[in-house]
């Protein structure tokens, strides 16, 4: 009788131990931090000056993009993102439908999806602008900004376009569209922002970017923003460093939109070469990939073999 009721206590307390490490396991793991980058510049550069941990909050407002004109702080939190580049490679694989189940679907620039949704997929949860292309946005107002668009634009430009005392060209055209549009949600890249992100740049390639005459690319921006906004990032159709000196590499035009235009491996080998005013796709590629490794960051169509 008694060795009964022990054996059935043990097993009681022990299943209960186990219940509680499982739950403890559980815990832990959902808590897990989550990799970060630091939002702003100046604070601690210490070696883990990237991926530093801070806990993982949903919607927590970043600093370094503020909407115009009210100068509020981003806000946003997505699960997976799907970042859709621009690059002919996005032509006849089919990876519409794969995008649109992702819970944010990110664009570049004037990059449209019309005619294009078998391949490209059909909704923009926002979009990353360089200060060059916000001309072809004002153009078709009513297509970007109307009434029923819920696409976030995050536009990047040089302090001198994007001033806020009435001299920044750029910054001017957006706070008309947001004038004309009231329901149009634009924010810019801060130029203490813009600064750190040339300094992500010197610290992975050593290269000073003004010495070495070079301009960061809109997937530049718009990968250090999915950094800190996405907790999984997808990739859609961006090459790596070494796909144009490759066998199997295809020729595909620099913009899937733009048929018949110089092919991407051509117009990245003369960028690369640019000895001034040039985008280093190629070193930024090589970048990526070392990211890769340490944020959960996937490369499709074409797939990247990251070891
Ligand atoms: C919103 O703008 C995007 C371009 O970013 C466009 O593709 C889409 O059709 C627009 N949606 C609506 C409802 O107007
Ligand atoms: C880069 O792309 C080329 C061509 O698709 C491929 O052969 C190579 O394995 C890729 N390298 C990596 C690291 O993914």
């Amino acid at each position: 009788m008694f060795w009964q009721h022990f054996r059935k206590s043990v097993i009681v307390s022990s299943s209960l131990i186990v219940v509680l490490c499982l739950f403890l396991v559980v815990m832990n793991y959902s808590e897990k931090p989550y990799f970060l980058l630091q939002p702003m510049l100046g604070q601690s550069f210490s070696r883990t000056w990237m991926f530093s941990r801070a806990p993982h909050k949903a919607f927590r407002p970043h600093y370094g993009y503020l909407s115009v004109p009210s100068q509020k702080p981003l806000k946003l939190h997505c699960e997976v993102c799907s970042i859709v580049s621009s690059s002919g490679q996005m032509l006849d694989r089919e990876a519409g439908p794969d995008i649109d189940q992702s819970s944010c679907i990110w664009r570049m620039n004037n990059a449209p999806t019309r005619g294009f949704e078998r391949d490209v997929g059909h909704r923009t949860d926002l979009r990353v602008v360089s200060h060059t292309s916000v001309p072809l946005l004002i153009q078709k107002p009513q297509h970007f900004f109307g009434q029923g668009n819920e696409t976030v634009y995050v536009v990047w430009g040089p302090f001198r376009n994007m001033r806020q005392d009435g001299k920044g060209i750029v910054y001017n055209m957006l706070k008309q569209a947001v004038e004309n549009y009231p329901h149009a949600r634009i924010y810019v890249t801060t130029e203490e922002r813009m600064n750190y992100c040339d300094t992500v740049f010197k610290k992975e390639t050593g290269k000073d970017r003004i010495q070495s005459g070079s301009y960061l690319s809109t997937g530049w921006f718009t990968l250090i923003l999915a950094m800190d906004m996405c907790k999984e990032i997808r990739v859609y159709g961006m090459i790596n460093d070494t796909y144009c000196k490759s066998e199997s590499f295809r020729k595909v035009p620099y913009h899937y939109y733009e048929a018949g235009s110089r092919d991407e491996c051509a117009e990245y080998l003369l960028h690369e070469s640019a000895p001034y005013g040039g985008h280093r796709f190629i070193t930024e590629k090589a970048v990526f990939a070392k990211w890769a490794k340490s944020h959960p960051i996937k490369f499709l169509s074409p797939e990247w073999q990251l070891s």
